[in-house]
């Protein structure tokens, strides 16, 4: 297992030596550092934020800041991953030259080590030029869901007739232009094998079959949180939509019932300025091994300082999370 930075470079050996190649979204820094530490090859801050996220129908209304803001929290929380930043619609459609300046912000602003854009031979000219400009370039083809309402829904793409000839001279041209990795969404499984199999760079595939030289799936799906959401080529690995419903629940009952905070989560004055009431419950929890809370030194406030004084949020936080 691989613990220096993944590169364009590792992924391209990867493909050549036929080790698949693992790619997850991510869109915070908690998840990314989770992700990351499973050994994620590549982390996507993806344009899905905006239906995961943000709850939007479609990933139309995301806009760059939106990407640059969730890059940066997810460079935070990544030591290994190659993070790849999306470009949102109409952040690159428009001319070469905005392209160039909105990838630019997604390296400098966001700490992008890449970029994906949606399409095919179109983007060949702009994808040469960033590569031109030391950015790479991940292609994405197939179904691009930035083509919504040109698609006419999210449809698996190729089927028609010179569908498949289309899809492989997209990758090709990409592929010339310099990009390092193409993004195949919701095409057949054979053409994506044949793409995958005429190409030097590697192939990450959603929807689109087991020949791909990677996988790609956004993490809320693999995750089953949202239960209303299953379409054929996710697999759900969690069902956490349930889970985390049944933990809040068990918080509702316990805070309604007065079960929550216990005096193990609560903060205390030093004994002998507590009520005489409180000294006894606290050292009777104590005396019969119940949660009560770790003896800390006198004058200690939780802060860790014992200073006594108010710990404020950064403090409160330190009594529970110690690095
Ligand atoms: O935005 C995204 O999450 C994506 C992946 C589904 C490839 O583009």
């Amino acid at each position: 297992m691989k613990t220096s930075k993944v590169t364009i470079h590792t992924l391209g050996s990867m493909k050549q030596r036929g080790e698949k190649i693992t790619m997850l979204t991510a869109y915070d820094a908690t998840f990314a550092k989770l992700l990351d530490e499973s050994h994620i090859d590549i982390l996507l801050v993806g344009d899905s934020l905006g239906m995961v996220i943000q709850g939007q129908d479609t990933t139309l209304p995301v806009t760059l800041d939106e990407i640059i803001y969730h890059t940066r929290a997810v460079v935070r929380g990544t030591r290994r991953a190659q993070i790849v930043g999306d470009m949102p619609f109409m952040s690159y459609q428009h001319s070469v030259e905005t392209a160039m300046l909105s990838a630019g912000r997604l390296v400098k602003e966001g700490g992008a080590h890449a970029v994906k854009l949606e399409g095919g031979a179109q983007h060949a000219e702009l994808t040469s030029r960033l590569v031109g400009a030391g950015i790479p370039v991940m292609g994405h083809i197939g179904l691009t869901p930035q083509s919504f309402h040109q698609m006419g829904g999210f449809k698996v793409q190729g089927r028609e007739e010179g569908g498949a000839a289309r899809l492989i001279a997209d990758a090709k041209a990409l592929e010339d232009a310099g990009a390092y990795s193409i993004v195949l969404e919701g095409i057949p499984s054979e053409i994506a094998a044949d793409i995958t199999s005429e190409l030097s760079i590697p192939t990450i595939g959603i929807g689109a079959g087991p020949d791909c030289d990677g996988q790609v799936l956004v993490i809320y799906d693999l995750l089953g949180m949202n239960d209303e959401f299953k379409p054929k080529f996710v697999r759900r690995y969690e069902h956490l939509a349930t889970r985390i419903r049944t933990a809040v629940d068990a918080y509702v009952a316990d805070v309604k019932a007065g079960g929550f905070p216990a005096d193990a989560e609560t903060f205390f004055l030093e004994p002998q300025k507590r009520p005489a009431r409180k000294r006894a419950t606290v050292s009777a929890i104590a005396h019969v091994g119940g949660c009560a809370p770790e003896p800390r030194d006198e004058g200690d406030d939780g802060d860790g300082n014992s200073d006594g004084a108010g710990a404020g949020a950064g403090g409160l936080y330190s009594t529970v999370k110690k690095d």
